[in-house]
């Protein structure tokens, strides 16, 4: 009896363990494809994030928009905050499953897509376009952020967008990323 259930411990203990590599080996896998694909998964801290989204804004039922939006805090915040219509999108479908699934944890409207930034065509609707990657993804961007509308706000946190250097409203220098305010 005693090694009857050693054995069943010993088999559930591999099942976990089975179960625990593949989730974290699916998880390291898109995590490059991330990063393969414009940027890594570095999240906005929450600190910069409540000053960002209060220095925005923000007015109901504004489209707020974060290109990249990763676990989905920004996305969640600004809806949760300011109650604007707040879209994320990802190529990452495994961030965009864990930000649905906050958003559902938080009582949160926010709406998730697996989308690419340079297929999106969401811009042009946008009120307040966020975005938090690297600077030679953000270069590749021009095209695609120059739809945006007129009057619509464009911020780039960690990094400026060199090309819309006269369109540079403000700045919040703060640590660990400085962020910058773009008016189109
Ligand atoms: C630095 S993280 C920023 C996450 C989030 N915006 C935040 O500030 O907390 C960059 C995000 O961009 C996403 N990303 C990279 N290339 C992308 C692409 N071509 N289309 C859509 N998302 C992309 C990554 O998956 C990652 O989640």
């Amino acid at each position: 009896m005693l090694s009857l259930i050693l054995l069943v411990g010993y088999l559930i203990l591999v099942v976990i363990m089975l179960v625990f590599s593949v989730v974290f080996a699916v998880y390291t896998f898109f995590l490059f494809i991330s990063n393969l694909k414009g940027s890594p998964f570095v999240p906005t801290s929450s600190d910069q994030t409540k000053k960002i989204l209060k220095e925005a804004g923000l007015k109901k039922n504004q489209v707020f928009l974060d290109l990249g939006c990763g676990d989905g805090r920004t996305v969640i915040l600004a809806d949760k905050l300011y109650n604007v219509k707040a879209i994320g999108i990802d190529v990452n479908p495994v961030l965009i499953a864990l930000s649905r699934l906050k958003a559902r944890f938080q009582n949160s409207k926010a709406i998730f897509k697996v989308e690419n930034i340079l297929e999106t065509d969401k811009i042009a609707k946008a009120d307040v376009i966020y975005i938090f990657l690297m600077p030679n993804f953000i270069d590749k961007l021009k095209n695609k952020l120059q739809t945006a509308k007129k009057g619509a706000l464009i911020i780039s946190h960690g990094f400026k967008i060199g090309y819309f250097d006269k369109k540079l409203v403000k700045t919040i220098k703060d640590k660990p990323f400085f962020t910058y305010f773009y008016r189109m």
